[in-house]
């Protein structure tokens, strides 16, 4: 199915779904190669990718994480050692299991002593990695993102003033509740990359994809994220995309 610029795909479950999403990276993964000779790609936190993590670090291929580079959409204020951390988790799922080298994982820098702090850092990080000059944006070529019930993705949640950020590139988040404060990427970051794609799964989620999706909703975060160039896809389980009306071109993998 085709709304505007996106497209969703759906599968029976998220085992499917996975085995989709892990083809995709792959040819992204090459296609990255071909035109730039490296492949750098934003991943998320939270349960839904965490299959696909497992079956990216199953895959072995060595060589192919010499040339991966690992950035994150956003991080809790928190240890990486801590069990809230997204990067504690794809560290445990897949980046150790993978054998993937230091210098190719970007985390976001969480000892330092704020946030803010820590969005400075982080963003210092993502320009020297693209050589970027003052006010360039960095072209990712994927970027892989979740989406809570509320709407938000990445840390970027509804009404925050994250939303309008136009010039940084991340940003702290201040939620001073057990969600934790956050740092997170802004959507020019996210919308300049060259493939977006959603991982959704569970009925929970299912109203608020069609909200995205069909009723365009803006007031959620994961409506605003509208690649400028690149190629934007839904991957969601039958359960997740149980309220969506319109005729699904792709029928179900
Ligand atoms: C995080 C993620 C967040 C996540 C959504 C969906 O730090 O938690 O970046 O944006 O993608 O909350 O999470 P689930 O996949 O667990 O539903």
């Amino acid at each position: 199915m085709e709304c505007g610029k996106a497209k969703v795909l759906i599968f029976e479950g998220e085992e499917e779904m996975a085995d989709f999403a892990l083809q995709r990276w792959q040819e992204i993964f090459l296609e990255s190669l071909r035109m730039k000779g490296r492949f750098s790609v934003i991943l998320s936190g939270g349960r839904t990718p965490a299959g696909l993590y497992r079956k990216l670090a199953a895959r072995g291929e060595k060589s192919s994480w010499r040339r991966t580079h690992i950035f994150f959409a956003d991080e809790r204020f928190v240890p990486f050692s801590h069990r809230d951390s997204n990067y504690g988790m794809v560290k445990r799922l897949l980046l150790d299991e993978a054998g993937i080298p230091s210098g190719n994982r970007h985390p976001v820098p969480v000892e330092d002593v704020s946030p803010a702090g820590s969005a400075e850092r982080y963003e210092a990080d993502i320009r020297r990695f693209f050589g970027l000059s003052a006010g360039e944006m960095p072209e990712f070529d994927l970027v892989l993102l979740g989406m809570g019930e509320d709407g938000h993705t990445a840390s970027l949640f509804p009404g925050d003033p994250a939303l309008r950020e136009e010039r940084r590139l991340a940003v702290a988040v201040v939620l001073n509740d057990e969600r934790r404060d956050r740092i997170t990427l802004t959507l020019p970051v996210l919308n300049n990359a060259r493939h977006v794609i959603f991982l959704l799964s569970g009925k929970r989620k299912a109203r608020t994809l069609k909200k995205v999706m069909e009723d365009r909703d803006v007031s959620l975060p994961a409506a605003l994220v509208r690649p400028r160039k690149g190629s934007l896809l839904f991957l969601a389980d039958r359960e997740a995309a149980a309220c969506l009306t319109e005729k699904k071109a792709e029928g179900t993998h």
